[in-house]
């Protein structure tokens, strides 16, 4: 009897360790039909980076090889794909099918509409990935809650973040954790060009280590918003990480507006980088350019993508210096505590150093160190 394997995704791009763990899910499974259910969750534009035919085509090609079934369930439904209302519509078109979720889905099981539905439906495999544990345990915790048949595929994958690739592409830096058909055809459609004016732009304002620092700056943010799940939207942090020090080598005011008691010190590249990012390469989202606006003084009640990119900004992996690969574990592990002891450490210093401490920061520090140690 014909057994299916269902695996959802936003494919954005699809890559080799979806490919693995699909091949390991089917053989372990004993599946020997392959359907794959790429998202759409509109109006956020379709629920990717690439539009949906690009993330469908896409996935197309990586999977070339399992002569698979691509269903545009999600996007004929046109929303509200929640997992307990599609599952039952690909039952009754597949029969016998297996729905192959991510580890990482498993510590959140409890936040899925209607998880005890989604139980009985069909069997479900898990695919952990390394460096991931507690799965197995998740598992035993879902079961004796909503009941279901789990399985945990033995295979476990590498931990690659989709949206990390994403912004290595975007930055146009070698890939090598896709497929090479799917490189070869991100190549031919141009896609992730879309910031290529920007950087064109930004590397005639930075010397090379400069850039290089941006470029660090934007893989540490959005790998930070992935691993911590903080659910900033992944074209805000990518610009506002990649334009933090756009005015940071050219310091002219050009009657822009900044403080007057910033003109002439070290903080006033963030001041005029959020007014440049503006004027020269058009970014009108406050969030975005408060972002700019307060990466090195930090301020008192600062929003997520604020705390983001300031902490990104001082653990990118162009520092290598103590302790910063340090305060870098720790954002890795926990991101306020990150963000704290980013906070401690830059206050510590600017005062063992005796010079004057700019409002702004002795404000963060006022709001979120001596209020915790109160
Ligand atoms: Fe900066
Ligand atoms: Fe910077």
């Amino acid at each position: 009897m014909s057994r299916t394997l269902v695996f959802g995704g936003a494919f954005d791009p699809p890559h080799c360790e979806h490919v693995a763990i699909c091949k390991a899910a089917m053989k372990e499974l004993g599946a020997d039909r392959l359907v794959l259910v790429p998202t759409c969750n509109p109006p956020h534009k379709d629920g990717g980076f690439l539009s949906y035919d690009d993330r469908r085509s896409l996935a197309g090609i990586a999977f070339a090889e399992f002569d698979c079934v691509i269903d545009d369930i999600e996007r004929e439904r046109g929303g509200d794909n929640c997992s307990y209302k599609v599952l039952p519509i690909l039952k009754e078109k597949y029969g016998d099918i297996v729905y192959l979720i991510g580890g990482d889905s498993v510590a959140h099981f409890d936040s899925w509409k209607k998880p005890e539905e989604v139980a009985r439906i069909c069997p479900i495999a898990v695919a952990a990935r390394e460096g991931y544990s507690g799965v197995a345990d998740g598992i035993k915790s879902i079961e004796s809650k909503y009941g279901g048949d789990f399985t945990l595929i033995k295979y476990a994958g590498r931990d690659i973040s989709s949206s990390l690739l994403k912004a290595r592409l975007l930055l146009k830096e070698e890939v090598s954790e896709l497929p090479s058909g799917v490189m070869r055809e991100i190549r031919e459609k141009h896609l992730f060009e879309d910031f290529m004016p920007w950087i064109g732009k930004l590397k005639d304002y930075q010397s090379a280590e400069l850039f290089e620092h941006s470029k660090a700056v934007v893989k540490r943010a959005v790998q930070l918003n992935s691993k911590h799940n903080l659910r900033q939207d992944f074209e805000s942090v990518f610009t506002a990480a990649l334009l933090h020090d756009n005015a940071k080598q050219r310091p002219s005011l050009d009657g822009l507006d900044v403080p007057e008691d910033s003109i002439g010190t070290p903080v006033l590249h963030q001041f005029l980088g959020a007014e440049k990012a503006k004027r020269d390469f058009g970014v009108t989202d406050v969030s975005i350019l408060d972002a700019i606006r307060y990466h090195t003084t930090a301020k008192a009640d600062m929003s997520t993508l604020e705390k983001l990119i300031y902490t990104a900004d001082s653990v990118s992996d162009d520092r290598t210096y103590e302790p910063i690969p340090r305060l870098r574990e720790i954002a890795i592990n926990d991101f306020e505590e990150g963000f704290l002891a980013v906070l401690a450490y830059t206050y510590d210093k600017l005062e063992s150093k005796g010079g004057r401490i700019y409002p702004l920061t002795r404000d963060a520090y006022e709001f979120y160190i001596n209020k915790v140690r109160e």
